[in-house]
């Protein structure tokens, strides 16, 4: 369970195989861009034009540029393989840092064709676009890959490309947790703030014309904002053409609207509120151990959509109706317990639903044992004749920390769950009990968590379980009792009123 962290020294043969590697599964992409980069820095320079065609100097300058060229890519090449593997051997994104990389050397191009002052820097979408796809990490890394080499270029004051960087990580740190489209837009307004800042101080080293100074800054102010413009135009398209899921995906599959979470809600509605809790818990927990809250949330929010089937067989949605599964038998019991993993793997499919929101459906319960219902059965026919294998769910279990985390509280709030009136000490012996039995059963044992991380974990949900049963958790039944209570109060006292 315990990951090794990757900042551990490697040896230097580790890192040749890795690169090797990375090589070989996408060297046609690493070559292909850097021939695509090279001709694009060469159309950049100005200078390169300058000379007269095939003369000595224009080969050593093009063999240069292209020296440059290969040598930034190769060392951006060595980090993704050193520190970013799941990256490196991800063809999608590879071919997304490609796209990114190369379409801001096209823009930058057309930018000067059509004469765009060149105090409007791009470089911040680049910023902007690879955090939102990727991690801050790359997304430094990428925009330092590709703007080095434009120290090359002449008509590039050195003062714009300083500021598009330092715009970049002003960019890339307000896009780090984004909410709605919007803060794209807020995280433009922050950059051009901070260039149009930045240029303001240091015009006077680089332009010497009161004016000329002036209008740099309000140039660099327009960067931030043109560069969110940018990102929010490219965003769908991008998304659509390397199927990787952004933060505005997740948000939109958060909105209590979508197709799925509306069926959740008519079908199955306590599994929707237990759904939201599992959410809510996650979302605390993961923030506390650095995992990535947003796909937490929206994944708790679809792990259980497989009920909407055979919504009654589950405790949650029997509100005043007798147990189903009181005339079946414990292993049909079971066969329809764990159906609801494969029928919502199936509607996942029907819906769409990206990649890493369906995989909480599987892993939430991960190759768990169905305990109920198989100390049922081996009560009635003896432990010789069951199985286990027969009341297990199918599996994979959580890859990922997110994954762990829901597995987590979904076990945590249904147990809590079923307590009457819980006191603190229940509440925290019942988590730890919970988190240890899964742990013990290996069921994280493919989820990247420390055991510090646990140990937040832990501590987070107890914060939040607190808080709830302060005022207790009401499930639907004791709602709807209460609503029925204060309408019948209102109309009594509207009654009166009117009397
Ligand atoms: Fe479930
Ligand atoms: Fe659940």
């Amino acid at each position: 369970m315990e990951t090794v962290p990757s900042a551990l020294p490697m040896q230097p043969g580790a890192l040749v195989r890795q690169l090797k590697l990375l090589l070989m599964s996408s060297g046609w992409l690493g070559g292909l861009s850097w021939a695509i980069a090279t001709i694009l820095y060469l159309f950049l320079n100005s200078s390169w034009f300058a000379i007269s065609p095939m003369s000595w100097q224009t080969i050593v300058s093009e063999v240069a540029v292209a020296g440059l060229v290969g040598g930034v890519l190769l060392m951006f090449a060595v980090y993704l393989s050193r520190y970013e593997p799941e990256i490196a051997s991800s063809a999608r994104h590879l071919y997304l840092l490609a796209v990114v990389l190369l379409g801001f050397l096209a823009i930058l191009l057309l930018t000067r064709t059509i004469g765009i002052p060149t105090a409007i820097s791009p470089i911040p979408a680049v910023g902007m676009l690879l955090a939102l796809f990727l991690n801050w990490r790359v997304a430094i890394g990428g925009t330092l890959a590709v703007a080095l080499p434009l120290d090359l270029v002449p008509w590039l004051e050195p003062s714009s490309l300083l500021l598009g960087l330092a715009g970049t990580c002003v960019a890339v740190y307000s896009v780090r947790r984004v909410r709605e489209r919007m803060d794209v837009g807020r995280a433009g307004i922050w950059t051009g703030l901070a260039m149009a800042i930045g240029s303001a101080i240091t015009g006077p080293l680089f332009i010497y014309e009161p004016r000329a100074w002036m209008l740099s800054a309000l140039w660099s102010a327009v960067s931030g904002p043109a560069s969110a413009i940018l990102v929010s135009g490219l965003l769908p398209y991008l998304e659509r053409l390397t199927g990787i899921t952004t933060a505005f995906t997740l948000l939109e599959l958060a909105n209590p609207g979508q197709p799925l979470l509306r069926q959740l809600l008519l079908k199955a509605p306590g599994t929707y509120h237990h759904s939201i809790l599992v959410g809510n818990l996650g979302e605390a927990a993961a923030d506390e151990i650095g995992a990535d809250p947003l796909l937490v949330r929206v994944g708790a929010y679809y792990h259980d959509i497989g009920k909407t089937k055979r919504p009654y067989f589950f405790i949650e949605n029997q509100i005043g109706i007798d147990s189903q599964h009181d005339n079946i038998s414990p292993r049909l019991s079971s066969l329809v317990i764990t159906a609801h993993v494969r029928e919502g793997i199936e509607l996942a499919r029907q819906y769409r639903l990206p990649k890493p929101v369906a995989d909480f459906i599987p892993m939430h319960h991960g190759c768990s044992l169905v305990t109920y219902f198989y100390q049922q059965a081996v009560q009635a026919e003896g432990s010789q004749e069951v199985s286990e294998e027969h009341f297990r769910y199918a599996g994979p279990r959580p890859n990922t920390k997110e994954t762990g985390i829901v597995m987590l509280a979904d076990g945590v709030e249904a147990t809590i769950r079923t307590l009457t009136k819980p006191v603190p000490e229940q509440i925290e012996a019942n988590i730890r009990r919970i988190v240890n039995k899964r742990i013990d059963e290996g069921e994280l044992s493919n989820a990247p968590l420390t055991l510090q991380d646990i140990e937040r974990i832990i501590q987070s949900f107890n914060r939040i379980l607190h808080g709830l049963y302060h005022q207790r958790i009401e499930y639907p039944d004791q709602l709807l009792e209460r609503e029925e209570k204060a309408r019948k109060e209102e109309r009594r006292r509207l009654g009166g009123i009117s009397r």
